[in-house]
């Protein structure tokens, strides 16, 4: 049985719409990722975005839960039921059916799709909750439901927002099975297994903590879908299901071991982690060194030292995805889109890791050895900057030990070295905002962009910020702020490409009353930063107009989605964006792929590009649904919010991008494309800068410049004539240099005794040591002294080689003709004199002695 689908069928059999998975990193800066079904949801239930229609939902929706209250991270393996990744299927009623309809709806769902024995299914509700209560009792027997406080019956997503009391299915996996202190309905066995979460949506919870009921009662439900294939299968441990046994079975064909429940928390690990990594990559989540990639990080790290424990030695975890996308990919078809770029970034961040994890294991031994209660925080912390153990790792490892880590000596470690970061980094410009935006969001609402079709607009200013974004009613003459225009033409920044400046004027008389400097949007409200040029009010008619330069982003935008689609073509369909900047002079794109670019590939990247300029293709932008968007073959689908429209973009068929920025109507329109660079930004993720339009003319003019600078400064006029001439200088000038050299070396060895070179000689600077050595290198047999003038003293130094002079013998016989001593080594020998006037007297004896020696 295909659970999935059966609830989703089951719901919109009841007039529930559909609703895609949306993406794990949420569009809510309060949440880290998505960690319920009603995320997607969490503005309707609050009533800041109306309800859509119908007013009910349901959804079978990815989740990441990787810390907070349950520790969802380090149970994984210990337990049956913990995952780091899970799905979670819900219905949502938005002010539309409430207790009654949800407890129905959820009753027949259990006892007659999944048709699973009422005799084993008990409920839960709050402990004030009669009406629940009541209700129940027309399905199930009044002894099987029990009544709990808020610590089990009361659900909220977080600090703050939607909340309200619940009621929960619990199915009893049999007092034969599960017969400890703690298997009892809410104690802390395994024998009741809770299987949906039956939510009341009644509340906000603000940010000091209180309780404001919600416009509208809704409902909010959430069944675990492992646990019911788990229940249904008949199994245990979520971890027995055919969801998972396929990874842990390809775990085990690798690791060469076979898996036994009881020992193999490791292999449950990786299972778990595969799904998570695995869902993040392909959903664009990058491994880094904070925030979403850091938790991905870690999660990764921590499978790879399971496998590590297991025996393997070199990276494992990119070659299970294939398994994973054989269990899941027809659900998630984007997981089969992208499974090449998965397991490429995957391939990379094992490698790292497992560069440095036997050293880092072997420093853990080595700390554990002389640890008894508390685990060194200072060697914590060297395991985590040096070796890339997060501490979480760290803990993991000791978690079978009862040791902990001196986390405080931990986190003073990590103060001390963010500290230092941040004196090495200022200025960040990342402050978080606080203004009156909540303010002007009740009084106006959003403000509506018309700046697709229209550049000017005839506009009221509805409100002024300013600076600090405190709101006043005025702008003096010279003083910057921020405008809010009923309809604006200018776009404010998002999706890299950047906020519009412009002017506005005075309708009758054409002034300037402010210079548009930039536009921003700031929750939903479209501001514009201005300096004011006269004094501006509130409620005032101006002109708006945008800059010119937007017909120039408008082309660097464009030209960034072909760049996009040329890379899918040339490098592969692996290649996903990372990021991406769009400004009127350049645009620089980021993205997935293993290794530098070849200059061949660059050129056919750029030539096709500009091919499709050259071929002046009209672009077309249309609102569509999100499943249209996706039958056209959009990219991008990740980061749309659920809405019934997305925007796309296209040029031709091979270029399709839900995308809200501002384009040319025709490819012509950009001009030339230019690379201007590749570069590695961090592991698996490559980076392009180019230029087009009026820059890529700019770009040329000056490389046009330059080169008739480097004619001048060659005399030539063509500077490549020029260059050769150069080198032809350069290599004569080498000739001539060896030629002067060798002349000097000759010079030392001009005389000969028999077939020994003999050089007996004063010279005036150099190292004499290695004058000697040169000598020595160039003869088969020679023989060597030279003097050296240092001041008032003389140097005296004797080489040798193949002949029956000993060298230190022939330095002890000639230093006292300089009034000095020494001697040395049969090959070489050295010593000092005091008077350098006898040189020559020195020269000639050591001469005589050489004769001498020689002739013996
Ligand atoms: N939002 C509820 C939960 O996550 C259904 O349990």
């Amino acid at each position: 049985m295909d659970i999935r689908q059966a609830f989703l069928d089951y719901f919109a059999s009841k007039g529930h719409k559909v609703y895609e998975s949306a993406p794990l990193v949420p569009d809510d800066p309060t949440l880290l990722f998505t960690n319920a079904g009603m995320v997607p949801f969490k503005n309707i239930f609050t009533g800041e975005v109306p309800a859509p229609t119908p007013p009910r939902a349901t959804s079978c929706q990815t989740c990441i839960r990787a810390g907070g209250k349950h520790n969802d991270l380090e149970n994984v393996g210990h337990t049956a039921r913990h995952h780091t990744f899970f799905e979670m299927l819900g219905n949502f009623s938005f002010g539309d059916y409430f207790k009654e309809g949800a407890i129905a709806y959820a009753w027949e769902f259990v006892t007659e799709v999944l048709a699973l024995p009422v005799e084993r299914l008990w409920v839960t509700v709050h402990e004030s909750d009669d009406e629940a209560f009541d209700i129940w009792k027309k399905h199930i027997d009044e002894g099987r439901i029990r009544r709990f406080g808020d610590k089990d019956n009361f659900w909220q997503m977080g600090d703050t927002g939607p909340c309200g009391p619940c009621s929960e299915i619990f199915y009893d996996q049999g007092a034969e099975h599960f017969n400890g202190p703690e298997d009892y309905l809410g104690g802390d066995g395994d024998r009741f297994l809770e299987i949906w979460n039956l939510v009341f949506m009644q509340y906000e919870r603000d940010s000091e903590g209180n309780l404001h009921p919600l416009p509208k009662p809704s409902i909010d439900t959430g069944m675990g879908l492992e646990r019911v294939v788990a229940v249904k299968e008949g199994k245990f441990s979520n971890y027995d299901t055919e969801l998972f046994m396929p990874i842990i079975r390809a775990v085990e064909a690798m690791v060469g071991k076979t898996y036994a429940y009881e020992t193999g928390a490791s292999y449950r690990v990786i299972a778990d982690h595969l799904r998570s990594t695995t869902f993040l990559l392909a959903q664009g989540v990058n491994f880094s060194n904070e925030g979403r990639g850091y938790v991905l990080r870690r999660i990764l790290r921590r499978a790879v030292r399971h496998g590590y424990m297991l025996g393997l030695r070199e990276p494992f975890m990119h070659k299970l995805v294939d398994v994973l996308v054989g269990i899941m990919g027809h659900h998630y078809t984007y997981l089969k889109e992208r499974a090449e770029s998965v397991k490429q970034s995957m391939q990379v961040e094992e490698e790292r890791f497992f560069a440095t994890i036997a050293a880092g294991i072997a420093l853990f031994e080595k700390e554990l050895a002389n640890t008894k209660h508390l685990f060194s925080g200072a060697v914590a912390f060297k395991l985590y900057d040096t070796y890339g153990f997060p501490l979480d790792l760290t803990q993991d490892m000791l978690r079978d030990k009862g040791i902990e880590v001196d986390i405080a000596e931990f986190e003073r470690l990590m103060q001390a070295q963010r500290e230092r970061a941040k004196a090495a980094w200022k200025g960040s410009g990342d402050a978080k905002v606080e203004g009156d935006f909540k303010a002007l969001l009740e009084a106006f609402g959003e403000n509506r962009f018309i700046g697709y079709d229209n550049l000017e607009s005839e506009s009221r200013v509805l409100a002024l910020l300013n600076d600090g974004f405190a709101r006043v009613s005025c702008l003096e003459a010279g003083q910057k702020g921020w405008v809010m225009l009923d309809i604006t033409p200018f776009y404010a920044e998002s999706g890299g490409q950047t906020g519009d400046a412009g002017v506005l004027r005075e309708a009758e008389s054409g002034e300037t009353v402010a210079e548009v400097l930039d536009t921003k949007k700031f929750f939903g409200l479209n501001l514009s930063q201005i300096e004011a040029k006269r004094k501006l009010c509130e409620n005032e008619s101006v002109e708006a107009a945008v800059d010119t330069s937007r017909h120039e982003i408008a082309k660097h935008h464009s030209a960034t989605h072909l760049l996009h689609s040329a890379l899918r073509e040339i490098l592969g369909e692996h290649v996903t964006q990372a990021g991406s900047l769009v400004e009127a002079t350049r645009l620089r794109f980021d993205f997935s792929h293993p290794k530098a670019l070849t200059p061949e590939e660059i050129a056919r990247i750029e030539a096709w590009v500009n091919e499709k300029i050259e071929r002046a293709i009209e672009g077309e932008t249309e609102e569509m649904a999100i499943e249209a968007a996706k039958a056209k073959g959009a990219m991008a689908l990740f980061g749309e919010k659920y809405g019934e429209k997305v925007r796309v973009v296209s040029f031709g068929d091979k270029s399709i991008e839900l995308c809200g920025g501002t384009h040319v109507h025709n490819t012509a329109e950009i001009g030339m494309f230019l690379i201007t660079k590749e570069s590695g930004v961090s592991a698996g993720v490559r980076r392009i800068e180019a230029v087009c339009g009026h820059a890529a003319y700019e770009r040329v003019k000056q490389m046009r410049e330059t080169l008739a600078k480097v004619a001048a400064e060659l005399k030539a006029k063509d500077p490549l004539q020029g260059i050769e001439k150069l080198q032809q200088q350069v290599k004569s000038l080498k000739n001539e240099l060896k030629e002067a050299q060798k002349a000097k070396k000759s010079d030392l060895s001009a005389m000969k005794i028999g077939d020994v070179a003999v050089v007996v000689d004063e010279v005036e600077g150099g190292d004499i040591k290695a004058m000697i050595d040169d000598l020595k290198n160039a003869h088969a047999q020679v023989a060597v002294m030279l003097f050296q003038k240092k001041g008032e003293k003389v140097l005296i130094a004797a080489g040798q080689k193949n002949t029956p002079v000993k060298a230190g013998a022939w330095v002890k016989a000639i230093a006292p003709v300089l009034g000095g001593g020494g001697g040395g080594r049969d090959d070489f020998a050295q010593a000092g004199g005091k008077k350098p006037e006898a040189i020559g007297e020195a020269k000639t004896a050591a001469l005589k002695y050489l004769e001498e020696a020689l002739q013996k």
